[in-house]
C-alpha cells in the first residue's frame, strides 16, 4: 500500500500555497503588460469578468474533484467515471494534464532562471563584478541552462520534502514575503515622474475594445493561466485540503488572491514603465505597442533601473526577488502533478519519484533551450492555448455530466452544511454544465481556427 497521503495542515497553509500556485509570473509579468497593450482598464473588467464567471467555477471544479477522490489527476478522474467510455476519457484526460504540465513547467523553468541570472546580477552589481554581471545578463544558451538546472533543483528540493514540509512551508514563508516586496516597490514606483502616466494607461478604460474577440480570448486566457486550471494542479491542491474546509469559500479567497495580486502588479508595472519613459528608456516596439515580452522584463525594467543610481540596485534586488518567489510557489504546484500520480500509481517513494520527474523535465527543458528559436513558441502556445483550455473543457465536463449532482453536492456539504440553500449552489451547478463548457469551446474555436 502507498503511505499515507499528505494532508495541508492548516486553512492558511492550503490558501498559500493555492495561490502561490495562481500567482506566478503570469500575474506579474502577463497580467499587466497584456492589458496595457489591450485596452487598460476595459481589459482588466473583462479579465475580472472572465475570472469570476469562467475561471472560478472551473477552479471549484478541479478543488471539488480532488478532495472528494483524494487522488492525483488520473486516479481522480477514474473514480468519477461509470463505464468503460468514461474510464478511457480519464486516463486520456489525467495523463493528458500530466503531460501538459510538466512541458508547462519545462519552459516555465526558463523564464523562471532568467529571473535567477538577474537576481544574482543585483549582487555582482554590489560587489563590482562587471564581466560576472555581463554573463548574467546577456542572453546564452550556457547561462540559460545552468539557471534552469538551478531553478529546477530548488523546486525539486521543495516537492520532495512533501505536501507539509514542502509546499505547504515554503509558500506560508515566500507568499507573504511577496505581498509585502510588492506593496513597498508599488509605494516606491508611484512617489517617481511619470508614475501617473501609467496608472492613466493602466486605469483609464477604452471601452471601444472591450468586447473585441481576441480581447475576451486573451482575457479568458489569461484567467485560466494565471488559476493554474486544466491539468490538475488545483485538483491536487485541493485533494489535500481537509473535509471540514467550506470549498466555496476557500476557492473564492484563491481567486480573489490571484487577481487582486494581478491588480497590484499591474500598479507596479506599467507606472514603472511610464517612469522609464521619463527617464529617456524606450517602452515602445517598432509598432508603436508597449514592449511585452522579455523586452519588457530584461530590457525595460533594467534599464529603468539604471536610471535610478544607486537606490536602483535594491529596486532590482526586490523586484527580482519578487519574481523568483512568484516563479518558485507557481513551479512546485506544477511538479506535484506528475508526481503525485508517479506516488500514487507505482507505489514510489516521493524522493525518487520527484527526481526521476525532476530530471525528465529539466531534460526536456535543456532541449528547449538549446533549440530555442523553434521550440519555445510552439511549447508555451500549444500547452496554453491549445491544451490548457480544452482540459478545462473536460473536467467540467467530468463534474458537469459524468459525476452525479447529489454526490457533488455532498462533498460540498461536508465543509459547509448549508450550501444547499445557497447562491453558489443556485448558480454553479448550471454554470459548470453549460456555461463553462460552451464558452470554453467557443473561445478554444476562435484561438484554433481564426
Ligand atoms: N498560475 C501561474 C502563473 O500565473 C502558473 C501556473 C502554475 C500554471 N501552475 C500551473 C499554469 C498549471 C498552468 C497550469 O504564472
Amino acid at each position: 500500500m502507498a503511505a499515507a497521503r499528505g494532508e495541508f495542515s492548516s486553512r492558511f497553509g492550503f490558501l498559500m500555497a493555492a495561490s502561490g500556485s495562481a500567482v506566478g509570473l503570469g500575474n506579474i509579468w502577463g497580467f499587466p503588460t497584456n492589458a496595457a497593450s489591450n485596452g487598460g482598464a476595459a481589459f482588466l473588467f473583462m479579465y475580472l469578468f472572465m475570472a469570476f464567471t469562467l475561471a472560478y467555477p472551473a477552479l471549484m471544479a478541479e478543488l471539488i474533484i480532488g478532495r472528494h477522490t483524494r487522488s492525483n489527476a488520473v486516479g481522480a478522474l477514474r473514480q468519477l467515471s461509470r463505464g468503460p467510455l468514461t474510464k478511457k476519457l480519464a486516463n486520456f484526460v489525467g495523463f493528458a494534464g500530466i503531460v501538459t504540465v510538466s512541458l508547462i513547467l519545462s519552459f516555465y523553468a526558463i523564464v523562471s532562471g532568467w529571473m535567477l541570472a538577474w537576481l544574482l546580477n543585483s549582487f555582482a552589481t554590489m560587489a563590482g563584478m562587471e564581466s560576472a554581471s555581463t554573463w548574467l545578463t546577456s542572453d546564452g544558451e550556457t547561462r540559460n541552462a545552468i539557471f534552469s538546472i538551478i531553478f529546477m533543483l530548488l523546486t525539486v528540493v521543495v516537492i520532495s520534502a512533501g505536501v507539509r514540509d514542502g509546499i505547504e512551508k515554503w509558500a506560508s514563508r515566500l507568499m507573504p514575503a511577496l505581498i509585502i516586496i510588492l506593496f513597498m516597490l508599488i509605494v516606491y514606483v508611484l512617489t517617481l515622474e511619470g508614475a501617473m502616466d501609467g496608472l492613466r494607461a493602466y486605469l483609464v478604460p477604452d471601452f471601444s475594445r472591450a468586447l473585441q474577440p481576441g480581447l475576451i480570448i486573451s482575457a479568458l486566457g489569461q484567467a485560466f493561466f494565471s488559476l493554474s486550471l486544466g491539468v490538475g494542479t488545483m485538483l491536487i491542491y485541493g485533494s489535500y485540503l481537509s473535509s471540514k474546509e467550506n470549498l466555496p469559500a476557500v476557492g473564492t479567497l484563491v481567486a480573489l488572491l490571484d487577481t487582486g495580486i494581478a491588480f497590484l502588479a499591474g500598479l507596479l508595472i506599467l507606472p514603472s514603465m511610464y517612469v522609464a519613459l521619463a527617464n529617456g528608456v524606450e517602452i515602445f516596439d517598432a509598432s508603436g505597442a508597449l514592449v511585452a515580452g522579455p523586452g519588457l522584463i530584461v530590457a525595460v525594467l533594467p534599464a529603468l533601473f539604471e536610471t535610478m543610481g544607486s537606490a536602483g540596485v535594491f529596486v532590482a534586488l526586490a523586484f527580482f526577488i519578487l519574481m523568483t518567489i512568484a516563479s518558485l510557489t507557481s513551479s512546485i504546484s506544477m511538479l506535484e502533478v506528475p508526481v503525485a500520480y508517479v506516488v500514487e500509481t507505482f507505489d514510489t517513494g516521493r524522493r525518487k519519484a520527484t527526481l526521476l520527474i525532476g530530471g525528465m523535465v529539466t531534460i526536456i527543458c535543456l532541449v528547449i533551450v538549446f533549440n530555442f528559436n523553434s521550440l519555445f513558441d510552439l511549447v508555451v502556445n500549444a500547452t496554453t492555448e491549445f491544451s490548457q483550455p480544452l482540459l478545462g473543457l473536460f473536467f467540467a465536463v467530468f463534474v458537469g455530466w459524468v459525476w452525479n449532482r447529489n454526490g457533488v453536492l455532498q462533498e460540498i456539504q461536508k465543509g459547509s452544511p448549508e450550501v444547499e440553500h445557497s447562491f453558489f449552489w443556485k448558480v454553479w451547478p448550471f454554470y459548470i454544465r453549460f456555461v463553462c463548457p460552451i464558452a470554453i469551446l467557443a473561445v478554444y474555436i476562435q484561438i484554433i481556427f481564426f
